[in-house]
């Protein structure tokens, strides 16, 4: 019998739906090593938490995540709720003994970042933070092309989110859209994790940063017929340099909220003399390989269904959004039980912290007009 799991969820958002979805679909995993159940669930409001009545393993259901906390019968928590509340649920979590799969952007802030890792070191528990599209086949190939090295001289790396709903100026306000809720860096905490996480674990770390940031609608409707005011960065542009085998590359970091046409593209494109890969979700089963022999050939591959652990599904078919966020907890839990072995990691708390320190350089350089050194 493989170990069982149980796993509970604090806030039941957006997010907090989705783990219930792909924890409910685990058994397509093929020779995985450990059995996930959904057995509790914290919302403060009812009707978030009155949709996760239809899943039966759920046996808490509470607007209290002290509660669910004190429960001796939950062995992780995943917690997706607004940046101004992770530090605090977080440590919460951590000292009651609990493994954390993190929402990010893993603290409001870099002070926040720093905190939530060092209470992650002093309780010894298991903490990742949550980044899914790095678990498509298309960016698992891409990752892997980079770290073979056979690309010649790097040229330049582009790793990029993009959205597009915001340049609807009726799209209501939401926190994520406000600073004491989202935080200063904006948009660079709801999309940034997603762009840094396959370029940080190939070891590109930038040394510098220069930020372009850009604030689009400053006042949205509210919802009761007011407007709210808007004070988050929509745009973010982050012209960085890399030291890559001994050269220094430029790697640019590109988070988006109005980006035309760009429902939730996240992509990535990695130039050398000798060879590249570009891949995006945009055409989530074709990866685009450069080769310069006499003649220079972009070559366009169909892929499977091949991520870095194996299902049911047939080998042909597209995947999608739902597919790589059970990737990403299968990883978490193969890491959490010691049998990742060389496959994908989720982000480290040492990762998102750089990730804040980048976003926290960025804010400087935007303000000063200058590059900073991290
Ligand atoms: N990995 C991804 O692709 C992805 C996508 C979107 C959002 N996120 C992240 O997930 C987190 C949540 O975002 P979301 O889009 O799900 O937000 P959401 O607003 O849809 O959901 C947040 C939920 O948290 C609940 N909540 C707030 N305070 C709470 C408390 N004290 N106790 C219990 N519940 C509480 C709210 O009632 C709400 O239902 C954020 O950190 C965000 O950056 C990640």
């Amino acid at each position: 019998m493989s170990e069982k799991v149980r796993i509970g969820i604090i806030g039941g958002g957006l997010m907090g739906r989705e783990v219930a979805s792909a924890l409910g679909r685990w058994f397509v995993l093929e020779d995985y090593p450990v059995q996930a159940e959904l057995v509790a669930i914290c919302d403060l409001v009812e009707k978030q938490r009155e949709w996760f009545r239809q899943i039966p393993t759920v046996k808490l259901i509470t607007a209290d995540y002290h509660e669910l906390l004190a429960s001796p019968g939950i062995d992780v928590v995943y917690v997706a709720v607004p940046h101004h509340l992770h530090e605090t649920i977080y440590l919460d979590v951590l000292r009651a003994g609990k493994d954390l799969l993190a929402e990010k952007p893993f603290g409001i802030d870099l002070k926040a970042a720093r905190s939530i890792a060092a209470t992650a070191g002093a309780t010894g528990r298991f903490v990742r933070c949550s980044s899914e599209f790095p678990f498509l086949p298309g960016a698992q190939r891409a990752y892997q092309i980079a770290r073979a090295g056979q690309l010649g001289k790097l040229l330049e790396v582009r790793s990029c989110f993009h959205h597009s709903s915001d340049l609807d100026p009726t799209k209501p306000a939401n926190w994520k859209r406000q600073v004491k809720t989202c935080g200063e860096i904006g948009v660079m905490g709801d999309l940034g994790m997603h762009t840094v996480h396959v370029p940080f674990r190939l070891g590109w770390k930038p040394k510098r940063v220069y930020a372009q940031l850009q604030k689009i609608y400053h006042q949205r409707p509210d919802g009761k017929g007011g407007l709210a005011s808007c004070d988050t960065w929509d745009n973010a542009m982050l012209h960085t340099e890399v030291e890559i085998d001994g050269g220094d590359v430029p790697l640019r970091f590109e988070m988006k909220r109005l980006a035309p046409g760009e429902t939730n593209t996240w992509f990535i494109e990695i130039l050398g003399t000798d060879g590249g890969v570009k891949y995006s979700t945009k055409e989530p089963k074709t990866l685009w390989t450069f080769h310069r022999a006499k003649e220079q050939t972009w070559q366009r591959t169909d892929l499977g269904f091949h991520g870095p652990f194996p299902t049911i599904t047939g080998g042909i078919f597209e995947p999608g959004f739902p597919d790589c966020f059970l990737q990403m907890w299968a990883s978490f839990l193969a890491e959490r039980a010691g049998k990742l072995g060389d496959r994908f990691g989720c982000v480290t708390p040492e990762e998102a912290v750089f990730s804040h320190q980048l976003f926290a350089a960025a804010l400087a350089s935007h303000e000063e007009k200058k590059a900073i050194a991290l």
